[in-house]
């Protein structure tokens, strides 16, 4: 037995121990047999989780590479390390092996329980042209990556999906997803499901690799990267550690929560396990960044966060609404087209709803909780379908949002059938701003958003 086998007895032999005496389990969704979910598609049999080898990564070579948007025309590029003297630097430029940009980055480790993190690297490259393919290396060994920005302009198209996981049907949502044309990846949640096994954010590190070296992947946090232990580890450790995101670059001091523009659309990521009522800091970031939006540079305003607020499926029923009561008339005021969450396990589209009622100036609100994790989907569906509800299913699958131009964009939902991906719903969305809402907004609402 090597020491590295030995190392991973221990985490295993740790985590039941501390499974036992701290923790908590995140709340199992409704059981994955036999329910109906009120429409007449017959499912395909749950898949296995994925089992990876552990494999002792000795070597210096950077691993599970990813990338993000980081301020205007920059990228931060972040990957991992295993020998402490590789340079914390990516080379870069837009021919193949021709590197004429470099950029120093930082690294940092964590640890946790008996786990070691590798070192993990971030580096921000750029000024960056944009819709331009860019080809780059990292700490100056291993193979070269390849990604493209996003346009500056519109049309963009985002791949949506939360609750990823790490089953087979995760890696038929990211085959599917790798079929489609788009240029940034948005993940409202739930990432790798690690769980407290931290060597699980490594496999999900490599799993999602030849996606997200390519394109930007923005993400939020769910109630699987909290991994917090009572009195000892106050949470998102690992989350913050390998899933950097813009906050700095956008005015908050929490990657928990933080906002990007890109190709005329504002997209604001919160934060739905962080304070979020009228005296936290994240209320009044909120605030400060919606006032800061330009309806004229960015027509779309968008929202993602975990825990979704609308939602008709018996699976977390009414854990958004505290978060709600606070957040929404802010979210109404300010004009935000479409809201996206995920947590539920099922795929629901929504009317434009405000105060629990349909409103034509109100946020489009769309749950898409079924990237294909391991507790199965959320079946049960509330009877009768309240008339907003417009569409909803339970089975896996991913979101594809393409905005055309500043009044239209292109929702479509895309189940995974077998191996196939199958256009199950899409929607045509006006924009606001080509309806007159935000013109026409009532000063009562403008109030809200004005108090100090
Ligand atoms: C925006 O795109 C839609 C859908 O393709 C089209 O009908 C509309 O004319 C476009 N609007 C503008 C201002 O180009
Ligand atoms: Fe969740």
């Amino acid at each position: 037995m090597t020491v590295d086998q030995m190392g991973l007895g221990l985490t295993r032999a740790s985590f039941v121990i501390f499974l036992f005496l701290f923790l908590a389990s995140p709340p199992p969704s409704s059981a994955a047999i036999g329910g109906a979910s009120g429409e007449d598609y017959i499912r395909p049999l749950p898949r296995e989780t994925l089992s990876f080898p552990w494999r002792p990564k000795l070597s210096s070579g950077p691993q599970q590479v990813h990338i993000s948007l980081a301020g205007m025309n920059h990228m931060r590029i972040t990957w991992i390390t295993y020998d402490k003297s590789s340079p914390s630097i990516v080379e870069y430029g837009t021919s193949p092996g021709k590197y004429t940009s470099s950029s120093q980055g930082e690294s940092s480790s964590y640890k946790y329980l008996f786990y070691s993190s590798g070192n993990i690297n971030h580096a921000v490259i750029g000024p960056l042209a944009s819709n331009t393919y860019y080809y780059y290396w990292c700490g100056g060994q291993g193979p070269e990556f390849q990604l493209k920005t996003p346009p500056s302009q519109f049309p963009i198209t985002f791949a949506v999906v939360g609750d990823l996981g790490q089953t087979g049907w995760t890696k038929s949502t990211l085959e599917h997803i790798s079929q489609c044309k788009y240029d940034v990846h948005l993940l409202p949640g739930d990432l790798s499901y690690a769980d407290y096994q931290q060597h699980l954010w490594d496999s999900f590190g490599e799993l999602v690799q030849p996606l997200a070296s390519t394109r930007p992947w923005m993400v939020t946090e769910g109630n699987h990267e909290k991994e917090s232990i009572l009195m000892f580890k106050s949470g998102f450790q690992a989350y913050n550690a390998r899933w950097k995101m813009p906050y700095e670059e956008s005015g908050s001091t929490s990657n928990l929560y933080y906002s990007f523009e890109v190709a005329g659309v504002h997209i604001i990521m919160l934060g739905s396990y962080t304070d979020y009522d009228e005296n936290s800091d994240q209320y009044a970031w909120l605030k400060a960044d919606l006032a800061r939006v330009d309806r004229e540079r960015t027509p779309w305003l968008l929202v993602l966060l975990h825990v979704p607020w609308y939602n008709t499926n018996w699976a977390h029923q009414g854990e958004g609404e505290e978060m709600m009561a606070a957040m929404e008339p802010l979210l109404y005021a300010a004009g935000v087209d479409i809201l996206i969450a995920g947590h539920v396990h099922a795929y629901e589209r929504m009317e434009r709803i405000y105060n629990k009622a349909f409103d034509p100036c109100g946020l489009v609100h769309i749950t898409i909780g079924d990237g294909g994790n391991r507790e199965g989907l959320a079946q049960r569906f509330r009877h009768p379908k309240p008339e907003w509800s417009v569409f909803r299913e339970a089975s896996f699958g991913h979101g594809e949002l393409r905005i055309v131009n500043s009044t239209h964009a292109f929702w479509s939902w895309h189940r995974n059938e077998d191996d196939e991906s199958v256009k199950s719903d899409d929607v045509w969305i006006n924009s606001l701003v080509s309806t007159g809402c935000i013109t026409e907004m009532k000063p009562e609402y403008r109030k809200v958003l004005m108090a100090p």
